[in-house]
Order: C-alpha cells, then structure tokens, then sequence
C-alpha cells in the first residue's frame, strides 16, 4: 500500500480496516490527543484548485499526529506547465515523506505516484475523491454500525464524489442507486468497475433518472454541487438541466424516516440542496465534513506512521 488513489485499488478488508483505524485515532484525540505516529513527517500538499476542507483537515491531521505539513498552491508549483510532472515528484520525494494533490486530470495523480519514491494521496481529481468516500463511510458506519445492506441514493451529477462513493459502497456492501439527468452520467469505466465489485460483495448498483424512485427506501440520501471546479463554463446549461434533482425537504420524506443527508461542501444552498434540509434533522453535512480529518488521519497513519 503505497499510495491512496483510488477506492478500487483496496479489499474490502483494507477500507473496513481504515474505517476502524479512523474511527479509534478519533476517540484517541478526543480523550487525550493523538499519539505522535508522525514525529518529523512532513505532507507537502500541491493545490491545483480551491479547498477548504481537504486542506485544512490534512494540515490539522499531521499536526495532531506530530507532523507538519506543507501548503503549495496553484500559483507555486505550475504542475506539468513550469516543470513537468515527473520531475515534481523525483525533487519532492528527496524533500518531504508524502505527497497530496488535488489536480484537475487524474492522469497527473497517476503520473506523480508513478515517479514519487513515497505515498501519493489524491486529494481530488476530475475522476474521483476517495478522500472524502473514506469520511462518508466513516459518518454513515457511526450512524448506521455498518454500511453493508444499507441503501444509499446518490441525487445529482454523476461527477468525481459519485465515482468514488460507488466504490466504497460496493466494497463495503451497500445498495448503491443513482438518479442523474441524462448526459451527466457517472464516468463508464468506473461504472463497470462499480457493479463488478458489487456483485463480488453481494450488493446493487442501479442507475435511475427519477430522483424519487432513487430515494424509495433509502437510509442515505447524498447529494453535490451541479457545477464541479472546473466546468464553470457549463454552468448556465447545468443550471436549467439540474433543479428537478434538488434535495429539498419533499424527496427527503419519501425515503426512510432515519434517513441521512449528505453532502461533500462546499454545497450551493438553495440549488441542490435546500437550507431546510441542510440545517435540518436528517443532515449530518457538519459531521461529514469533520470526519476528513479522522479518515486521512487513518490513511496517513497506515502510509507513513506504520499502523
Ligand atoms: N469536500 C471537499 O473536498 O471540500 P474542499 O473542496 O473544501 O476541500
Ligand atoms: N464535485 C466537486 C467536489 C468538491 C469537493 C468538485 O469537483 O468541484
């Protein structure tokens, strides 16, 4: 386990084993503070796009674990365009113990991981954020005590927190169903991969274009903003196409009463999700958000700290 790419790159054991990891290094900090598993480790981080939540819950996690980490934004490192990518991460590998990125093709991330001598993380790409599927499952196993049997409805773009909440939902045996408008479909390939692993794991992967038959049943309702970073051009059309795919408090009532809300944030209130439902009962957006710390945590600690 070198790097931290992709959900489908890990067992199923290994992300339940992550999930526990996380889950304990978060009961730790809470009663004592984290032991110091990373004493002189240093995270650089290259930014290629806006982050609130990636950049601040990695730095906070190196901190708590006893390391540092190191913020190197879009202007910084012109990846592949001032120097290219493969030299990136040789230099790197000689300077700090890991490396995270947030990038626009997920090509880049392959290509840093191929030349890097130490752990890459995707911290996002435009095919995936297994980041963020790590804390999702993290609050939907401290809702629910499992994700296996559950029925997770994805309501909205078929985009990179789609494809990798797929996974971790196939891997770890949740019914996954999504509802999309056409032409925003999740990405093929990572689609086949989906079923292939549902079916190993004895679960269903269904694509639907009706919200409200996604939602029949459904303990997790999860939804992201229309426009991803990087599509901004399309973000007139997006607008007109996406509206009857908003979580408002009416699709809410027509899943499980237990139902939970979910969002990766940063979320476009009032477009697809309404503050009703963000501020209400059934959102655990707050949660989820903090819980990227306790799962990168858990992913630091297994690629530099030996756990
Ligand atoms: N959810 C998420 O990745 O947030 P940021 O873009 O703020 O990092
Ligand atoms: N799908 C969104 C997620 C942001 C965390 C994007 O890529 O912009």
């Amino acid at each position: 386990m070198k790097d931290f790419i992709a959900i489908e790159d890990y067992s199923s054991s290994e992300i339940q084993e992550l999930l526990d990891l996380a889950e304990n290094l978060k009961n730790e900090w809470k009663l004592q503070g984290n032991r110091q598993i990373l004493a002189n480790k240093t995270l650089a981080m290259i930014f290629q796009k806006p982050s609130l939540r990636t950049r601040i819950s990695f730095d906070m996690a190196m901190r708590h674990l006893g390391g540092d980490a190191l913020y190197l934004s879009p202007a910084e490192i012109g990846l592949g365009k001032r120097e290219s990518i493969a030299d990136i991460a040789r230099v790197m590998s000689g300077y700090v113990d890991a490396l995270m990125a947030r990038v626009f093709e997920h090509e880049h991330i392959l290509e840093l991981a191929r030349w890097s001598s130490i752990p890459v993380i995707n911290g996002l790409s435009d095919y995936n954020h297994p980041c963020q599927a790590l804390a999702d499952a993290l609050t939907i196993q401290e809702k629910f005590g499992t994700l296996k049997g559950l029925n997770v409805a994805y309501v909205g773009d078929g985009n990179n927190v789609a494809v990798s909440l797929l996974h971790i939902c196939a891997k770890l045996g949740a019914n996954f169903a999504i509802a999309n408008p056409e032409g925003f479909d999740l990405n093929e390939r990572a689609l086949n991969s989906g079923k292939k692993i549902a079916q190993a794991t004895g679960c269903l992967v269904t694509i639907l274009r009706d919200p409200h038959q996604a939602v029949q049943n459904a303990q997790v309702i999860y939804t992201d903003t229309w426009t991803s970073m990087g599509q901004e051009d399309e973000a007139r059309i997006r607008e007109k196409v996406f509206p009857p795919y908003q979580v408002n408090a009416k699709l809410v009532s027509e899943a499980d009463s237990d139902v939970i809300v979910m969002h990766c944030l940063p979320a476009h209130r009032g477009h697809e999700l309404t503050d009703d439902v963000a501020d209400g009962s059934h959102s655990v957006i707050f949660q989820q958000a903090h819980n990227r710390m306790h799962a990168q945590k858990a992913i630091l600690a297994r690629l530099l700290g030996g756990l």
